[in-house]
């Protein structure tokens, strides 16, 4: 979890949402539809974006799962975090650890996304209050820094 090594004895009915938030207290990712839905409790599982609510603990033995608390690099938030704040990708909140997750993984699969590249990749995250277009802002100020950062590699 999070590059650390957990072990832990989770009753075969508990989801991976509830093993993050109960047993190792990520409170991070959230329980919005709890059927698969909305996105609020995205994680990323062995690399691929997972709605949390749908995966058994129990099947999870070996597997590498990040979640938001893990997302930052040292002590720096990660570009994708910086771009939601900076540009107000957020109201409320609930949602937002998803939308980052979300906009993570598009921007891996698609570091330059069309306008219409980014509303069909986070089309599996639903939020309440913001009425998108600043988490689409967010995400394409994400892909800019993003690709600033790579530029800057040697
Ligand atoms: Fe898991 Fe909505 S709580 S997708
Ligand atoms: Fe409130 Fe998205 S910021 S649900």
């Amino acid at each position: 979890m999070n590059g650390r090594h957990e072990q832990l004895t989770i009753p075969p009915n508990r989801t991976l949402l509830e093993m993050v938030r109960e047993a190792l207290q990520l409170t991070g990712a959230k329980e919005g539809c709890g059927h698969g839905e909305c996105g609020a409790c995205m994680v990323i599982l062995d690399g691929r974006t997972v709605n949390s609510c749908l995966v058994l603990a129990a099947e999870l033995e070996g597997a590498s799962v990040v979640t938001i608390e893990g997302l930052k690099q040292g002590n720096e938030l990660h570009p994708v975090q910086k771009a939601f704040i900076e540009h107000s990708g957020m109201q409320c909140g609930f949602c937002t650890s998803g939308q980052v997750l979300a906009a993570k993984a598009l921007l891996e699969e698609n570091p330059n996304p069309t306008a219409d590249e980014i509303r069909d990749g986070m089309a599996g995250s639903f939020c309440r209050c913001t009425g998108y277009t600043k988490i689409f802002d967010s995400v394409a100020a994400a892909a800019e820094l993003l690709r600033a950062h790579q530029g800057e590699r040697p």
